[in-house]
């Protein structure tokens, strides 16, 4: 089956073309075909966040380009045109509200005809819904313009079934599973006694893991995402300046609470005091400060997963999404993996944690061999979006 998938839910533009054959039970085999991706991190850079607006139209400029590039990688760019003009009339009323979007794929179609494709899957949420919106509309438009049925894909599956696949394979693994699921939006643990079924058994409930290294980032005046730039900081203190830095001791949220949900708004609370009365900081000072960050970070997210591995039983623990990035985190999780000894670990390389679209493809994949096509009337971006 080949599919093609497409992610815009925050400020990722991302289109890629996979071909995956088997099954659950018999085993998976992915290949791809194509894969690219135009981050738009420069763009909210000034903003210190992500402006949905400005998101918007530069996922409206990005589509086109990102989807010719997948397909120059897949070979698929020289097809003949294919489309007619009522059909582009048709998508023209479509895209009426993304008139920018339009005019890239209104030329892009009267050059190049359909790829070979079973399926597009395009993410429907949760994130931004008008940077979700334009991926959908544009998921719809190509499916009229190649007669190619649409499946909705939910963004956090994504990450779990790339976090569950293992280079060009489905990883083998035993039930029940846990999803950790860290990112700029969601802190969530997540159990599936079955394959594709969700509970959600434990979630923040104020910022986002992700969320509070973006804000301690901004805290130390360092650039959007903060993440990776926090994490290259505490990585100096654990590295090179050792025990000779300022000792700093910040809250663990919730460490003991005997449910499975995160706090970290009081972490990042704790950050801003501790900035506020220290000014200016050394830098020694932000070394010593991001190390303790990231050392609450992950005893709160170990300890947490931990306890819930040994209650449900579980058997695999898949982590996801962009903070299973932070190579601390990622050492932590596996340490104590190895210490219970009674389950599996499935965390993907760093440079597929962050966004992209082979997540999708893959989760689209799975979802259409259930048949669980979309009516492109029915599709709807939303933002709030669960697993379930
Ligand atoms: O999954 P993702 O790409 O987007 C969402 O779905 O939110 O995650 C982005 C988040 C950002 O908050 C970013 O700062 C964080 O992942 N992140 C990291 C690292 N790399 C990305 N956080 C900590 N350490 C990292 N190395
Ligand atoms: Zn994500």
């Amino acid at each position: 089956m080949r599919i093609l998938g497409i992610e815009t839910s925050c400020d990722e533009t991302a289109v890629s073309l996979i071909e995956a054959h088997g099954s659950f039970e018999n085993g998976v085999a992915f290949r791809i075909l194509g894969n690219a991706l135009l981050s738009q991190a420069k763009e909210h850079e000034k903003y210190g966040g992500v402006f949905p607006n400005v998101a918007k139209r530069e996922h409206q400029r990005a589509l086109v380009p990102v989807l010719q590039e997948a397909l120059r990688e897949a070979g698929l760019l020289d097809t003949p045109r294919s489309v007619s003009e009522e059909t582009l009339t048709e998508i023209e009323q479509l895209l009426e509200r993304e008139p920018e979007l339009f005019m890239n794929l209104g030329t892009f179609l009267r050059s190049t005809g359909a790829p070979p494709l079973d399926a597009i899957a395009v993410t429907v949420g949760p994130g931004l819904e008008p940077a979700l919106w334009v991926g959908v509309n544009f998921a719809k438009a190509l499916g009229i313009a190649w007669r190619v049925p649409l499946v909705a894909v939910n963004h956090m599956e994504g990450h779990i079934m790339l976090s569950a696949s293992d280079g060009d394979r489905l990883a083998r693994f035993e039930l029940p599973l846990m999803s950790l699921l860290i990112s700029g939006g969601h802190t969530e643990l997540v159990l599936s006694r079955e394959w594709m079924q969700y509970e959600i058994i434990g979630a923040t409930r104020d910022d986002a893991v992700g969320e509070a290294f973006d804000k301690v980032a901004r805290l130390m005046d360092l650039p959007y995402p903060g993440g990776p730039h926090v994490s290259r900081l505490a990585s100096q203190a654990r590295t090179q300046s050792g025990d000779a830095l300022p000792s700093i001791s910040l809250p663990r949220p919730m460490i003991e609470t005997k449910d499975y949900d995160f706090s970290f708004a009081g972490l990042k609370t704790a950050v801003r005091r501790f900035v506020e009365a220290s000014q200016p900081l050394s830098d020694d000072m932000k070394m010593a400060l991001a190390r303790e960050f990231e050392d609450a970070c992950a005893d709160v997210l170990v300890a947490k997963t931990m306890r819930a591995i040994e209650e449900h039983g579980v058997k695999t623990l898949v982590v996801g999404g962009g903070v299973s990035a932070n190579s601390h985190i990622r050492t932590c999780l596996k340490d104590a993996i190895t210490d219970y000894g009674c389950a599996k670990l499935l965390i993907p390389p760093p440079e597929l944690a962050t966004d992209n679209a082979l997540m999708i493809a893959f989760a689209g994949f799975f979802r259409a061999q259930k048949q669980e096509f979309a009516a492109a009337e029915t599709l709807r971006a939303n933002g709030n979006m669960k697993l379930s």
